[in-house]
């Protein structure tokens, strides 16, 4: 069955007409400053189900909670010093914690698929907050995309992967702030460990909580947001290549020109922001196939890298 998908300029009509629907039990695109999420009432289980039939998502894989205040966060998860204190120096923002989840919780069983654990997110997107506001309740967000597809940055990339599918995105106007899915750790009491590379880098978190980040396990049920098919384009794609084949759309970097380049300057924070803006343009080009110029491991560029190895591992076309 296929729904008439509206697409909304953020507004705060646009906004009350979200929280409007979510309260009615559907989803809706909205942007976040990563990507753009769909969003359901995370207390509502029915709700939720229609995330993963949207995206048709295996639901062995649980969903982010996004909360709009401390207080709501404090009813779903049990927060340790430690996870009180990356709470106050990366709250709000691209920081998603895996804690306790408390037994007395409002959220719907499906969103964790199971696990003790949950994974909650303070966003600083204004849309996002707004709606969260308005909506006076945690809302459970992936990424808007169809299982296996690339992570959209602008809502046309949500209306070409599930239009037809949700019935409203809210369209930001602007790509979000930093354009790579949120930094996920697990807070344990044995320490902090790295699931997902992300905006806010392995050191920027040690710094505060003094222990070591252990390196992602790839493949982890654990941490099945280590799935290798998460982020993917349709097209062959090949890494560290400094000169391309004629049949390759090729992305820049630095001192490497390419088709379009990810910042000629060789500015990290510029290429994750445009990254998936750009992996999308070259898998809409005409070239049968995208290629890649090489990008430092220092920083930001961990998590760039982290995202083009796993496209590069499932584009097999
Ligand atoms: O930036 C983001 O994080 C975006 C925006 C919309 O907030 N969301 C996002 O969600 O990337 P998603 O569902 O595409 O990725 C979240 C990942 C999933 O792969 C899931 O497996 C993992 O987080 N995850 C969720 N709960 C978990 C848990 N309790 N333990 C380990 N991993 C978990
Ligand atoms: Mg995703």
């Amino acid at each position: 069955m296929t729904v008439d998908t509206v697409i909304m300029p953020s507004s705060a009509e646009a906004i009350a007409e979200a929280a409007r629907r979510i309260l009615a039990g559907e989803c809706v695109a909205v942007p976040t400053e990563t990507v753009y999420g769909l969003a359901a009432d995370a207390t509502n289980g029915e709700a939720v189900a229609r995330i993963y039939e949207a995206k048709g998502r295996p639901s062995f894989n649980p969903l982010i909670v996004h909360v709009g205040t401390m207080d709501m966060a404090r009813d779903i998860a049990d927060f340790s010093p430690t996870a009180l204190g990356l709470a106050e120096a990366f709250w709000p923002g691209p920081l998603t914690m895996v804690l306790p989840h408390r037994k007395d919780s409002p959220i719907a069983d499906i969103v964790t698929a199971g696990l003790p654990t949950i994974a909650l997110r303070l966003p600083s997107e204004p849309t996002m907050r707004h709606l969260l506001y308005k909506v006076g309740k945690p809302l459970a967000a992936p990424s808007a995309n169809a299982s296996g597809q690339l992570s959209p940055t602008l809502a046309e990339h949500v209306a070409k992967s599930l239009g037809g599918r949700i019935g409203l995105i809210i369209d930001n106007k602007h790509p979000p702030h930093h354009g790579l899915e949120s930094t996920i750790v697990a807070v344990r009491d044995e320490g902090v460990e790295l699931l997902r590379a992300g905006p806010i880098t392995a050191e920027q978190i040690e710094e505060v909580t003094g222990t070591i980040v252990s390196e992602t396990s790839t493949g982890k049920i654990e941490a099945p947001g280590q799935l290798l098919s998460h982020y993917a384009p349709s097209k062959p794609l090949r890494l560290n290549v400094v000169d391309a084949s004629e049949d390759e759309y090729h992305l820049g970097f630095g001192e490497i020109e390419g088709d379009a380049s990810l910042s000629p300057e060789g500015d990290l924070e510029m290429a994750a922001y445009v990254l998936f803006e750009a992996l999308h343009y070259a898998d809409a080009s005409e070239k049968p196939r995208i290629a890649v110029a090489p990008i430092p491991e220092t920083g930001l560029g961990a998590a760039i890298n982290d995202r083009l190895r796993r496209a590069a591992a499932d584009s097999t076309g």
